[in-house]
């Protein structure tokens, strides 16, 4: 298929470099982003489950607002309008914040937020509206700097939406913070807003004069306040469920937003035709209901997990011919590329090149291993069914040295029989040695109890393989019920 047909976008990276170099200048007519903020939870939910020994590593990686080089740098290219999209506001602002907070981990968030804001801001069509969701405790850091970037510029302040939700803890010795703030800007006077897209029934207890039966019955009201036919726009607080263990549109994913939510946020400010972005992009709550309303859209996200979880999301919502019309940019494509990612200094990327080869080489099917410690040498799982009732599991383990030896084969060895999995996959970056691949003939085989399939117990596979499209060729659990009894009503499809 044409590179023309590819409508919309799915970037694997940093949004400020993806920004800077690739979203042209007053292209995009909504943006809605809910960017990290300093807890862990928010940032690598993928090291919340860590052992021991790797706590140190992942404390430096998780703890991303540091004030390091990275926001040494950020400060100087605000102050210094190194980027030409610095506002006299927002220079001044950055400045004072440093002499009231200090250089220290909030003022490193906030110079990263101006960075991104102030590229957003210029990405923007002149009629186009951004969405910035955060919590309460970094709102009001947040607003000065959104005022400072689009207020200063001929850009509106049109909302603080204040998104309401039950469930989860509860603390004894306060109020339970059951809210998080979405503020919503436009970058003129003339932004696109459909109310009537959007408008949700009167409460007729609450709103007895303003319902539209109510109304014929009262006189003396005030004409202005007629009601509508549709129903009412919503005030500026949403009360939204959050995605719970109950949820039909869970994913797993620690911070997904809810459908609903995204909905009303896209109708109101965009039309159809139009282009969305979402320069954090997570799971991929935006993009898929920018798709599901016939917007275009441009999803970003440092994580190779989000950029698989978005893929897999949207194959399994729209079927397989909407990849079709995705452009993935940012994901290696090559061996220097690869070697690039593998080498990467940047501590947020640490160990992407690892989730990257998995997910890649298992089509999307396996699940990164978050634990470490005991598991060391697993770097990702995938499950088979083995036989009606069970399930076994395929061990992914990564290297990207150059010295690679036999033992790393017998180690794999050791992994799977210790896991009683039915089969270890070892991805090197560099060829295999000789002895490797006899170790690794040498190992048997594992047979599928229900198709009676054999598959070699340890397998090896390289990057350049992986790079000319090699996949896991396991069947689909479903292709495997079919052929084991031909039945048609199969329960578990989520696994490969
Ligand atoms: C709170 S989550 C977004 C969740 C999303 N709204 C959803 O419903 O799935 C924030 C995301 O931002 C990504 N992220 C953090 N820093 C980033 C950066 N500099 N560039 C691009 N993505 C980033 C993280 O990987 C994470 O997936």
């Amino acid at each position: 298929m044409s590179e023309s047909v590819k409508i919309n976008q799915l970037y694997y990276g940093d949004n400020l470099e993806i920004l800077r170099k690739y979203i042209p200048t007053e292209t995009v007519d909504l943006c809605y982003i809910d960017p990290p903020f300093n807890s862990q939870h928010d940032y690598h939910q993928i090291y919340s489950n860590i052992g021991q020994e790797d706590k140190a590593q992942a404390q430096a990686f998780v703890d991303t607002w540091t004030w390091d080089d990275r926001a040494i740098m950020g400060f100087e290219t605000i102050t210094s309008n190194a980027d030409g999209l610095s506002t006299k506001q927002s220079i001044e602002l950055i400045i004072g914040l440093s002499k009231v907070l200090g250089k220290g981990s909030l003022l490193a968030y906030l110079v990263s937020m101006t960075q991104r804001i102030a590229e957003i801001h210029r990405v923007l069509k002149p009629t186009g509206s951004f969405y910035l969701h955060c919590d309460p405790t970094a709102s009001h850091h947040l607003k000065l700097v959104l005022d400072a970037v689009f207020c200063i510029q001929g850009g509106q302040f049109q909302n603080e939406l204040i998104w309401a939700y039950s469930g989860g803890g509860r603390p004894q010795d306060g109020f339970a913070r059951k809210h998080d703030v979405i503020f919503r800007y436009s970058k003129s006077d003339n932004f696109t807003f459909n109310a009537d897209a959007i408008r949700v029934p009167y409460n007729l207890d609450t709103e007895k004069y303003t319902s539209p039966k109510a109304w014929g019955s009262h006189k003396g009201s005030s004409k202005s306040y007629a009601p509508n036919e549709l129903g009412k726009i919503p005030e500026d607080w949403w009360v939204i469920s959050t995605i719970n263990s109950q949820s039909k549109e869970r994913l797993g994913y620690p911070t997904q937003k809810p459908e609903a939510l995204l909905e009303r946020i896209i109708k109101a400010s965009s039309n159809e035709g139009d282009i969305i972005l979402d320069a954090y992009c997570g799971c991929g709550t935006t993009v898929a209901v920018a798709q599901r309303l016939n917007r275009h859209w441009i999803g970003i996200d440092i994580t190779y997990q989000s950029v698989s979880l978005i893929l897999r999301r949207l194959e399994q919502t729209f079927g397989a011919e909407i990849l079709e019309t995705i452009a993935i940019s940012g994901v290696p494509k090559d061996m220097a590329a690869a070697r690039a990612l593998a080498h990467k200094k940047d501590d947020r990327l640490r160990k992407e090149f690892e989730k990257w080869a998995v997910l890649t080489y298992s089509n999307h099917r396996a699940v990164i291993n978050e634990k470490k410690g005991a598991d060391k040498g697993i770097d990702g799982i995938a499950y088979i069914q083995d036989s009606m009732t069970d399930y076994k599991q395929v061990i992914f383990s990564v290297k990207s040295g150059q010295n690679l030896g036999v033992g790393m084969v017998r180690d794999l060895g050791h992994v799977v029989t210790r896991e009683e999995a039915a089969m270890g996959i070892l991805i090197t970056l560099e060829e295999p040695t000789k002895p490797m691949r006899q170790e690794a003939k040498q190992a048997g085989s594992y047979q599928n109890q229900l198709t009676g399939q054999p598959f070699d117990r340890l397998q090896l596979v390289t990057i350049q393989e992986i790079l000319q499209g090699a996949k896991l060729s396991l069947p689909l659990t479903h292709e495997v019920l079919k052929k084991a009894k031909g039945q048609s009503n199969i329960a578990q499809e989520a696994f490969i």
